[in-house]
């Protein structure tokens, strides 16, 4: 008979349970909220022995290990030279309020204590695994995961992320295999094709129905993502920092805490988890700390000048931008020393004076005078070879001699778990900031950590992490009125744990407004539209070539932190005057975009549709995107989310500028919320590539 010793974490629509089984502590339930007692789920849960297995299955604790005889993935794997490795750490004691629970195991004999910190806040479950060395000697560490938790046998659909430079956030779904499904991030950065994300989901789930469960390590390295499924039918996520040979190890006394791990789970299908993480974001002290003011609009120099920097045409660009209603100037690469293309210069974080003979100031101050602030581009952690810095400190790289350095964009990584490497990054971005009135950092990280290894031969990658969250949260504290945004090559280094120190993600490097509904998409499963750099791109986009409508593109970037990436110069009126026109109605819209609730549509293939509703139902934005031409001669039917039923909403078709002969022709109507969400709307006839926007506003 198991232990009746159990707690229970409720949140307003959460659940979990943990109850010691074994002299474990074991999430025996997570799910949506349950009305039923923890002791009648225990009691259920009972299993006699089956034939060739233990005469008692160990239970699935919240850290599986290895002294249990666990015949799946441990949680924890450490040893002392190969010894002390087979740990039984035993339930202790806990610590216990409403939304919280402390419990620690002790492992006497081997000199390890565990502590699992279990934090429901809302309906997020904010969780850390700590291990202390309590032993004599050094441990090594090989594995340590957060709280891992179970999934029930009938939740058969992993949903995982994917994606590459430039096609970030796709999603990847797949049948929930007997064994393991594992996702591995080596790449030293939180990474394009690996993000440390994933939900599991019943089969039938879809945006606004069944059961589906998230799942995020606040982390920004490499990482481990474990969904397993054993023979006997139990199942379990497993989520932790992933360590590199010897490269975590306790001197005795030391302890490690992994990362959160944060989950939540919903009835209300992916959508109900998304708002539920969205939520937490908001939440968040550091987030509340920019809701005081809106969210300016961007303009961001890259695509329109790369690294070719004049001041004259620069100064010329924020006036363009500043008349079309732009609030922030964002300065990017090139604008310092020695840095003409992407081969040399990073690591010497000095106005170029070559270039900028007074400095900055003269164009900060023309920024100002238009009445925008201004942001700068830094890229702190990288070093050309090609640079005064490397020249001076040529060992202050990561690399794994003798294997010769790996070629990326023609630069090296600094090593950042060594404190003088660190200390001479702060200074110079320190300097940066005393220097000038800079209201906001692009801080950028291009390319992966291949070669991780320190200067003492030791594997340095988990190192570096926490080195640059040292050097951020430094520049917090001593300028906190400076934002930052999470750059990586685009949309490489997404998570929770960067966002604690930082306010914007910028979300890829592509500026297809196509390409972007779906990375967008895929990016809103995890993080609020406020978090979401999207920029108005080219015309004729960069990076895809593709040719796009102005209004398109505006439909795409309005509905995240909005901004515009572009040489200004090559609008002809009509564009212009769209751009002028698309940003008054993102601003107009702005509260409800970066405070509303997001509700993407279940909608047919080659159409992409959300909406976002104000949480009282008093008004919404709905966004409709043709992709590619429907099935039939008409759209899907279009059933809306997020509405007041009993209420009534007047339709209005806000975008795009022109219709055309695209008429919609509720436009103007007013009908009940039922009937906008049981029978749905009709969508006009569009072509490919038309996006309209329509507001609903409760009468
Ligand atoms: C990365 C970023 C871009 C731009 C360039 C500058 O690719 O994602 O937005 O800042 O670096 O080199």
């Amino acid at each position: 008979m198991p232990d009746p010793r159990h707690f229970r974490l409720d949140g307003p629509g959460v659940t979990l349970i943990i109850a010691i089984i074994a002299q474990v502590p074991v999430a025996l339930y997570w799910g949506p909220r349950l009305a039923a007692d923890a002791a009648d789920v225990l009691a259920l849960a009972a299993r006699a022995a089956a034939n060739a297995s233990p005469d008692v299955a160990a239970p699935l604790a919240l850290t599986p290990q290895l002294g249990q005889g666990w015949p799946g993935q441990p949680g924890l794997a450490a040893h002392r030279d190969g010894r002390d490795w087979a740990s039984l750490a035993l339930f202790e004691a806990a610590a216990v309020t409403p939304s919280r629970l402390v419990l620690t195991s002790r492992d006497a004999a081997h000199g390890l204590l565990l502590t699992h910190d279990l934090r429901l806040d809302g309906d997020v479950l904010v969780a850390t695994t700590r291990l202390d060395n309590l032993g004599d000697t050094a441990l090594t560490v090989d594995q340590l995961a957060a709280p891992v938790l179970p999934i029930p046998a009938d939740a058969t659909r992993i949903i995982g992320l994917e994606g590459r430079w430039a096609g970030e956030f796709q999603t990847q779904v797949l049948d929930r295999p007997t064994g393991i499904w594992l996702r591995e991030n080596r790449r030293g950065r939180t990474s394009h094709d690996a993000p440390p994300t994933l939900f599991v989901t019943d089969a039938n789930a879809s945006e606004t129905q069944g059961r589906a469960w998230g799942w995020h390590l606040g982390w920004s390295g490499n990482h481990r993502l474990a969904v397993e499924t054993l023979s006997d039918g139990r199942g379990s996520v497993a989520m932790a920092a992933l360590h590199l040979p010897g490269e975590v190890r306790l001197a005795s006394g030391e302890s490690l805490t992994t990362p959160p791990l944060y989950a939540t789970v919903s009835a209300q299908g992916l959508g109900g988890v998304s708002r539920r993480f969205h939520a937490w974001l908001r939440g968040r002290p550091e987030h509340a700390r920019l809701r005081a003011k809106p969210r300016p609009v961007h303009y961001n120099s890259w695509e329109a000048v790369y690294f070719d920097h004049d001041p004259a045409v620069l100064t010329d660009l924020a006036s363009r931008a500043a008349a079309l209603g732009v609030e922030r100037f964002v300065l990017d690469d090139g604008w310092f020393e020695g840095r003409r293309s992407d081969r040399a210069g990073l690591g010497d974080w000095r106005v170029d004076r070559a270039i900028y003979p007074e400095g900055l100031g003269p164009l900060i101050d023309h920024v100002h005078g238009l009445g925008m602030d201004f942001g700068l581009w830094v890229e702190p952690e990288m070093v050309n070879p090609d640079s005064a810095l490397f020249r001076a400190h040529p060992d202050w790289v990561l690399g794994t001699p003798p294997a010769p350095q790996i070629g990326f964009r023609h630069q090296l990584v600094l090593d950042f778990g060594r404190a003088e490497v660190r200390d001479h990054l702060y200074a110079a971005i320190a300097a940066l900031l005393t220097a000038h009135p800079i209201a906001y950092l692009k801080w950028d990280m291009n390319r992966d950590i291949s070669q991780p290894g320190g200067s003492d031969g030791h594997a340095a990658a988990w190192a570096h992490v926490l080195g640059v969250y040292a050097v951020l949260d430094r520049l917090r504290a001593e300028f906190p009125a400076v934002e930052i945004e999470s750059c990586a090559s685009g949309g490489g280094r997404a998570d929770f744990g960067i966002l604690a120190r930082t306010d914007r993600i910028w979300t890829s490097d592509s500026n297809d407004a196509l390409d972007r509904l779906a990375i967008q998409r895929g990016f809103s499963l995890l993080f609020p539209a406020e978090l979401m750099g999207s920029h108005v791109g080219p015309r004729r986009c960069h990076i895809t070539g593709r040719v796009l409508a102005m209004p398109l593109r505006i439909a795409t970037a309005m509905f995240g932190h909005m901004g515009l990436e572009m040489d200004l110069r090559e609008l002809d009126a009509a564009e212009a005057q769209d751009l002028a026109a698309g940003i008054a109605l993102h601003k107009a819209w702005r509260p409800l975009i970066h405070g509303g609730d997001l509700h993407r549509l279940d909608s047919e293939i080659g159409v992409n549709a959300f909406l976002i509703a104000a949480a009282d139902g008093a008004e919404a934005l709905l966004s409709y995107t043709m992709v590619t031409q429907p099935r039939g001669y008409y759209p899907a039917t279009l059933r809306l989310a997020g509405l007041d039923p009993a209420a009534h909403y007047r339709l209005r078709c806000v975008w795009p500028p022109r219709l055309g002969d695209a008429a919609v022709l509720a436009d103007g109507v007013r009908v009940s919320g039922a009937a906008l969400l049981q029978a749905g709307w009709q969508p006009p006839r569009l072509h490919p590539g038309t996006a309209l926007v329509l507001a609903l506003t409760r009468e």
